[in-house]
């Protein structure tokens, strides 16, 4: 069972949800009919991850309705124009096999470029022509988010940001709470680094009777972050969504919020990555 929590758009989207970068072809069908099984409604992917048509074909393949699934994906750095963003939704839609997202994000918004405003006029019209239900960002910082409200009075219904123990985001998630956007939290395992061995939350994870990345994704649900794990595994699928029988105490929370590191972000990925993809 997953609850809903409620945007600034009025619309609800699930409170956890399922990661797709990497899995494509065969073998990513296999992994998200296996998700959707699994319980799994949100599931986020991107133009980027060149797996559109892949999870088109593993919502057929899972024989679960569309309405009952709440389907992401994201607006590439090169398609950042206002005609080749809506050409690129339309493209993403026919990829898919899909009528509309429930939600669309601009993917990274790339500075140098100066253009996510314009993308971002693209997203809102999109929504109006009924392609997108909400509209959001990636990797956006507080300066980045304030331009589009600034200069559209249009304020996305989220930021899907890196976030997990190491990089917990205080500063940004409070401006995000304050400003209304939910924040959704990309890697929220902190793969490829020591987080899941971490002896605090070993700690913690042994006082409740559950596993380390069970505890670190309730500790992101209880941040009010909307964590999207990714596993290949049937059987971690469902540990990763079986979160909502159990609640950390404000020390946990806190305990698990001491493990930041000063630059706290995945450092396997190239530097260039946290700049634009
Ligand atoms: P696998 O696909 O073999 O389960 P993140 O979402 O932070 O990027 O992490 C994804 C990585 O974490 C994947 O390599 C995945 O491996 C692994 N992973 C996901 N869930 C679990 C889990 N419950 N226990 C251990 N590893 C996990």
């Amino acid at each position: 069972f997953i609850p809903n929590i409620v945007l600034n758009d009025q619309s609800t989207m699930p409170a956890l949800g399922f990661g797709t970068y990497m899995l494509n072809g065969s073998a990513g069908v296999a992994s998200i009919v296996s998700a959707i099984k699994a319980g799994y409604r949100m599931l986020d992917s991107a133009f980027k991850y060149e797996n559109e048509g892949t999870l088109g074909k593993s919502i057929v393949e899972s024989g679960v309705s569309r309405e009952e699934l709440y389907i992401i994906s994201k607006l590439p750095g090169r398609h950042h124009r206002y005609a080749e963003a809506l050409y690129t939704i339309e493209e993403s839609l026919y990829r898919m096999r899909l009528d509309y997202f429930d939600l669309y994000l601009i993917h990274w918004p790339i500075p140098r470029l100066g253009l996510y405003v314009e993308a971002w006029q693209a997203l809102i019209e999109a929504k109006k022509r009924g392609l997108i239900r909400s509209i959001g960002v990636c990797n956006f910082l507080p300066e980045h988010l304030q331009k589009l409200i600034d200069e559209t009075g249009v304020t996305p219904v989220t930021n899907q940001v890196e976030l997990h123990p190491y990089f917990p985001q205080q500063k940004l998630r409070d401006w995000h709470k304050e400003h209304g956007i939910v924040t959704q939290s990309w890697s929220p395992l902190g793969r490829a680094s020591k987080v899941l061995q971490e002896p605090v939350i070993k700690e913690i994870s042994e006082k409740y009777g559950k596993t380390v990345p069970q505890v670190i994704l309730r500790w992101h649900t209880q941040l009010d972050a909307v964590p999207l794990p990714k596993s290949t595994s049937y059987d971690r699928q469902i540990e990763n969504l079986s979160i909502f029988d159990f609640e950390l105490t404000p020390e946990d929370i806190a305990a698990i919020c001491s493990l930041a590191k000063p630059d706290g972000r995945r450092q396997d990925r190239h530097p260039a990555l946290h700049e634009e993809f």
